[in-house]
């Protein structure tokens, strides 16, 4: 059997952990959208509180944070009719087959984990279990689908990396040919945002500084002072993309243009080589406000009735469980637990 044989469908996750920046927008949401509205692949998207958790989340905020990030989700156009839209904690076949794949799983393998060493850092004794069994329960997310592509950021290609060692060790294992070898999508202009102060450093939620982001709960003014102001160099837009080679805040806006324009970056710099800056930011940030502004308020009209918010994750649960059971239920024949009931 080979991927061919699998019914072509995209998973993928985020965390509830709280704001949302331009980052998640063109880097995973935008994608997503495009994604399902290209119609060849069935979409599940899930809102993964289950990995949150692996660090500390304050219950109110983890609960505000998933209501949150499901608006954030459905303002920027995924459809939970089209996809499947859910929150992971509501369908337990995940943690069930993450436990199987604890089984699987080599410590070795999980010790390798770039992000495991740098989440954990110096305190590694302290860190929970759950973040360092944390990719196993993410190839889960996935193998629970049989999803055969995964749009995901840079940062999470080597746990994409395990979930098809962990597919390939289990179908060995078990001599079958059950689980997909899932590909990765890693693609588009602005697949990684970087920062607005810093271009060589990724738009982070975290960094200390709000002028390095644009929030999608900024509004207009916000995010046209912010891009006004971003960090620039001295000199004038270059003629081609290659000119941008050693300038990273410069080529960071321009990738950032051509995400929310929809085109490529040749295509956007042959409309923008030799600007000034003066020029261009205000450009960048007309066009940033008109994309970005219908979602925050669409947000904030679909958070202003959570129990709907609620009834579409449910009503996607169901959805989801009636793919993942099934194949939930044939991992544990194919492991050897009994089922009489
Ligand atoms: N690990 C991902 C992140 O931190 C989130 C995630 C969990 C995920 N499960 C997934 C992404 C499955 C893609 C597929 O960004």
């Amino acid at each position: 059997m080979t991927n061919a044989d699998f019914t072509p469908r995209v998973f993928s996750g985020i965390q509830p952990s709280g704001g949302l920046t331009l980052g998640n927008y063109l880097g995973a949401l935008k994608r997503f959208v495009d994604m399902q509205n290209a119609g060849t692949h069935e979409c599940v998207y899930c809102m993964v509180d289950q990995h949150a958790i692996t660090v500390w989340q304050n219950p109110a905020d983890l609960r505000n944070n998933t209501r949150e990030l499901a608006a954030f989700f459905i303002a920027s156009g995924v459809d939970p009719e089209r996809s499947i839209l859910f929150n992971q904690s509501q369908v337990p076949a995940h943690a069930q087959l993450g436990w199987i794949f604890n089984c699987v799983a080599r410590m070795g393998w999980m010790s390798r984990m770039t992000q495991w060493k740098d989440k954990s850092g110096k305190n590694s004794e302290n860190a929970s279990l759950g973040l360092f069994g944390y990719p196993a329960l993410m190839a889960a997310d996935i193998l629970v689908y049989h999803a055969t592509h995964v749009p995901v950021g840079d940062d999470q290609k080597q746990h994409l990396e395990l979930t098809r060692d962990i597919a390939a060790k289990f179908n060995h294992d078990y001599g079958v040919d059950f689980f997909p070898i899932t590909e990765p999508v890693i693609d588009g202009p602005a697949k990684r945002v970087m920062s607005l102060t810093d271009g060589t450093k990724k738009m982070s939620k975290s960094d200390p500084s709000d002028k390095s982001r644009i929030n999608m709960s900024d509004d207009a003014d916000a995010i046209a002072r912010k891009f006004r102001k971003a960090r620039t160099d001295p000199d004038p837009l270059p003629d081609s993309y290659e000119g941008l080679k050693d300038r990273p805040e410069a080529r960071n806006l321009v990738d950032i243009f051509a995400a929310l324009s929809e085109r490529t970056r040749e295509d956007v710099m042959g409309e923008v080589q030799g600007m000034q800056w003066g020029a261009f930011k205000p450009l960048l940030a007309d066009l940033a406000v008109e994309k970005l502004s219908p979602i925050s308020v669409e947000m904030t009209r679909l958070l202003d009735d959570p129990g709907e918010i609620d009834r579409i994750l449910g009503r996607g649960a169901e959805r989801a469980e009636e793919i993942a059971n099934p194949i939930l239920a044939k991992t544990y024949e194919i492991v050897g637990m009994v089922a009489s009931k």
